[in-house]
């Protein structure tokens, strides 16, 4: 098929915020027992952090990693990972019905955080606890005063405050899973109350307030308004969650999933300019995607995992090559809507539903750390709008679904990288670009499996991989592949 991408290099989207490459790690399975730490590992450093992990996540280029949680945060009492290790209490995690040592807390955290050359988004628990406890927290990372809490962290260690800048007002507050779930009115009032507080307490921080948890939750758009005509001067961003999945192994209406991901970012965005002019303000608010990815391989066998254990194996999705596809048209879908979202985090970054995998020999990388990996080493300056020519499909429920999507981003080095996907099962695309006159194409990565379903896993680390393409008079779009097209001046 034919297929072509117009750019104009004069009409940006805007500049893309580099936090849209950051991830998240939870206290849950094993993403931080076994997977950051793990103190007996041959590759562990003094703090029992795997270095070879670290090399990953270094490699990834992660500018922002969100913790302590999702569900874990909102039974979380952050003080129970602090000070001498031999004090602190082994608890239940309600969240993921597991054990919680508090091995790890934020005095450790901050400096894995240091060593994978990375900021914290820190999440404060709004379920079980309140403005308070986040007021201290805030004080605790971010303070130099001689008072109680600063002078906790000095007292464990750490003179220095952690100077933690981007704080999230609970997590999921709307869903009935979470520990202390509110409605959107409850949660409302919680928020704007422990927002006062925080900001009273250190007024550089920013913060997010939950959003919706998904698109398709009942209270969705309703939940919105509340929480921003109560919230609206307190806080900078609005959270959007989601997942992506293939649980009927319907191939095509899966690749069309990102379009739900565009719609639910232009919807959030265009609830909060309702609110705006609701308000007659000249603050925008923007948007933090601060959990995407696709789940669902794990479903079935953490249902087998016993309750109360430690570091169990869960949410260990093994993503396979579509799921790759996917992701990459996530990220293509963020790319292009840069100028509302300004935070994004891949949910999560360590052994759950992630790209980085462990065992105890060794680490190694799932089909979706490319897609991600080349998007966060070539996806940062400004992005510019594409024009999309070609045909498209329907499926079940979407109609009109593009075969070919793409975003376009001006690197600040003058670069321009094009990351584009074809759809298509069958049949290739060539691409006629225009608006690239002066720029020839220096490099093309392609992303391509014959098998749809093929895995990476400790044994064949490198099933799936990119590979460069030659460079011909035209640039040609493999059927079902992830492509990175590098154009330089000439
Ligand atoms: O990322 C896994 C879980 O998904 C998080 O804990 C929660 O916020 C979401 O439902």
């Amino acid at each position: 098929m034919k297929a072509s991408i117009s750019i104009n290099k004069d009409d940006k989207i805007s500049a893309i915020d580099n936090r849209i490459y950051g991830s998240f790690i939870e206290h849950l399975g094993r993403a931080v027992y076994g997977g950051i730490y793990r103190p007996q590992d041959k590759s562990a450093d003094e703090m029992g952090f795997r270095k070879d992990v670290l090399e990953l996540v270094k490699e990834l280029k992660v500018p922002l990693v969100r913790y302590p949680g999702g569900n874990f945060v909102s039974g979380y009492n952050w003080e129970d990972g602090t000070g001498p290790r031999e004090n602190r209490p082994k608890k239940l995690d309600l969240a993921w019905a597991s054990i919680e040592t508090n091995e790890i807390g934020i005095d450790e955290f901050q400096e894995w955080a240091k060593r994978a050359d990375t900021e914290i988004m820190m999440a404060v628990n709004l379920g079980t606890r309140g403005a308070a406890e986040a007021g201290n927290l805030v004080e605790y990372c971010n303070l130099d005063t001689d008072t109680y809490y600063a002078d906790m962290r000095r007292k464990n260690g750490f003179d220095e405050p952690f100077g933690i800048k981007v704080w999230c007002l609970g997590n999921e507050m709307d869903g009935p899973w979470q520990i202390g779930h509110l409605t959107a009115e409850e949660y409302a009032r919680k928020a704007h109350e422990a927002a006062k507080i925080m900001k009273w307490t250190d007024p550089s921080i920013e913060l997010v307030a939950c959003g919706s948890s998904n698109r398709w939750m009942p209270t969705f758009g309703d939940w919105e308004k509340t929480v921003l005509r109560e919230c609206y001067d307190d806080i900078d961003y609005l959270s959007l969650h989601s997942y992506y999945g293939n649980p009927n192994n319907n191939t095509p209406e899966y690749l069309a999933q990102p379009l739900i991901m565009d719609d639910f970012i232009k919807t959030v965005a265009k609830i909060c300019d309702e609110v705006k002019a609701e308000k007659n303000s000249d603050k925008t608010i923007n948007l933090s995607f601060d959990e995407w990815n696709v789940w669902f391989h794990s479903n079935e066998q953490d249902k087998q995992v016993p309750r109360w254990s430690y570091a169990p194996r869960l949410l260990e999705d093994i993503y396979n090559f579509e799921d790759a596809l996917v992701v990459g048209m996530l990220l293509i879908t963020l790319i292009n809507n840069a100028d509302r979202v300004k935070i994004a985090c891949l949910a999560q970054l360590v052994n759950v539903i992630a790209p980085i995998m462990t065992e105890d020999d060794g680490c190694w990388v799932q089909t979706i750390f490319y897609p991600f990996l080349h998007a966060s080493t070539f996806g940062r300056g400004t992005a510019l709008k594409t024009d999309i020519g070609c045909g498209t499909y329907d499926t079940d429920s979407t109609k009109n679904v593009p075969y070919i999507t793409a975003s376009a981003v001006e690197n600040d080095d003058g670069t321009i990288t094009v990351f584009a996907v074809n759809r298509s099962l069958d049949e290739e695309a060539e691409l006629e670009l225009s608006g690239l006159e002066g720029y020839s194409l220096q490099q093309h990565t392609e992303l391509c499996c014959d098998d749809m379903k093929a895995v990476n896993s400790i044994s064949q680390p490198d099933n799936v991989k990119p590979s460069e393409k030659a460079i011909g008079e035209k640039a040609v779009l493999s059927a079902h592949s992830w492509n990175v097209l590098r154009f330089i001046k000439k």
